[in-house]
């Protein structure tokens, strides 16, 4: 890194859904979602899911310029497990983001009666929000039913404005579930309104980002959502990308810093292209070196083991706390086969050679068991095959540091 000289400023952003200074990568992705910005009759509905801090928010952002130069309207939010707690909750999240895009739009005639019914000549109004609700309350029926008729009636409305159609974008889209014994289902109701308008030609396309437990969440709530929906999974970076991602933006700011061919590999072999940790390192390195350089001294070297540690506390730390011992132990032994990176199965497990060294070791069923509780806390996964996943990038990397630094996980 080379002499500063003026006050540097540090362009790396390691935080949920903050945009990079340069988005590395994701070309591909992009193009499906162009293609599916062209659909005539919606057919297919985007899922961009991936591990945790992969870049599904900051994409999904990218993705709105796109759509709305391609002449769509873009209406969206994050979703919370508050939307998803009642169907009502959920048709008024709907609405909610739905007239934030059509207020703008005027009718002819005034919502919701129709002209005659009071006598008074029909006025025209704004399809905000609360023309939009007061349909929704004179509409007999289920919520389904009335959310399909404002849905319905608000389509015709912006088709005659010459709009291709409306994306509802959802964030954390993993939040959504139904709720047998409360008897609500605000899932399958997204989910059916969206098929039964799309099957009549209604242009509303659904974009949901989530953890990988999203897609299999909406097939089990309705069959037909395999193939209402085109699954884009987001991988780490490659080597060239993640270059990029170091590179370009120390270029586009014209810092006098830059990182050197050594210390782009080192970054490289820390992160393996996870962009979270792509910025968090580079963020680190980037202020170690301008602290340096202010005072004087000569760029040290990468303090490779002191930023792993800080980003132990700060990423991996709190998800850490909310396994048990006993699962712990458990996770020790899956950070020790050698696929930890990719899948696992609960008999690769039973038979690793941790597991058979223990003095009480983990059942089929008992690992089974705890992979369960371990899904819910958001440590692994199950995905459509019956495998087994980290749902936290490099986290078996994480458990084995555990033991370097003397905690002991078995
Ligand atoms: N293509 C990319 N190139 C460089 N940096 C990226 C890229 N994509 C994401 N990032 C960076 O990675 C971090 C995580 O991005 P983001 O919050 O979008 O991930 P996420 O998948 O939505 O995570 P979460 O599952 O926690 O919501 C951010 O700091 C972002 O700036
Ligand atoms: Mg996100």
């Amino acid at each position: 890194m080379a002499n500063a000289g003026k006050k540097v400023r540090n362009p790396f952003r390691p935080g949920a859904g903050h945009m990079p200074p340069y988005l590395a990568g994701r070309e591909h992705e992009t193009d499906e979602f162009r293609q599916l910005l062209e659909q005539d009759a919606i057919l297919a509905n985007l899922i961009l899911t991936g591990l945790r801090g992969l870049g599904k928010t900051v994409l999904l952002e990218t993705f709105k310029p796109m759509a709305i130069q391609a002449g769509w309207l873009w209406a969206g939010a994050d979703l919370s497990e508050s939307t998803s707690v009642s169907e009502e909750n959920m048709a008024t999240r709907l609405l909610t983001d739905l007239a934030v895009v059509t207020s703008s739009i005027m009718t002819a005639m005034s919502y919701p009666q129709p002209a005659g019914f009071t006598g008074q000549p029909p006025k025209p109004v704004t399809l905000d929000y609360y023309s939009l609700k007061d349909l929704y309350d004179i509409t007999p029926g289920l919520v389904s039913d009335k959310l399909k008729n404002v849905l319905e009636s608000v389509w015709l409305h912006v088709e005659a404005t010459g709009k291709r159609g409306i994306i509802f974008a959802y964030d954390e889209a993993q939040n959504l579930a139904d709720h047998a014994p409360k008897d609500q289902y605000p899932l399958s109701l997204l989910l059916d309104v969206f098929q039964s308008l799309q099957r009549k030609g209604v242009r509303f396309m659904l974009a949901l980002t989530g953890l990988p437990t999203l897609f299999p969440k909406l097939v089990e709530a309705r069959t037909f959502a395999e193939r209402m929906f085109h699954v884009v999974f987001l991988n780490p970076l490659s080597e060239g990308e993640t270059t990029a991602a170091i590179r370009k933006p120390i270029h586009k700011e014209s810092s006098p810093a830059s990182f050197s061919a050594e210390s782009v590999k080192t970054i490289w072999s820390m992160t393996r292209g996870y962009p979270y940790f792509v910025q968090y390192v580079c963020r680190e390195m980037f202020d170690v070196w301008v602290q340096a350089i202010d005072a004087g001294h000569r760029p040290p070297g990468i303090p490779i083991k002191e930023i792993i540690r800080k980003l132990d506390s700060d990423f991996f730390a709190g998800r850490w706390a909310r396994a048990t011992d006993r699962q712990r132990e458990l996770l020790g032994i899956v950070a020790r086969l050698p696929n930890c990176h990719s899948e696992f199965t609960v008999l690769e497990v039973v038979e690793a050679k941790e597991n058979q060294a223990l003095k009480k070791s983990f059942s089929g069923s008992h690992i089974n068991q705890m992979l369960v509780s371990l899904s819910d806390a958001g440590l692994i996964y199950k995905n459509r095959h019956g495998k087994y996943s980290f749902a936290v990038p490099l986290l078996g990397d994480f458990i084995r540091r555990q033991e370097d630094y003397g905690e002991h996980v078995r």
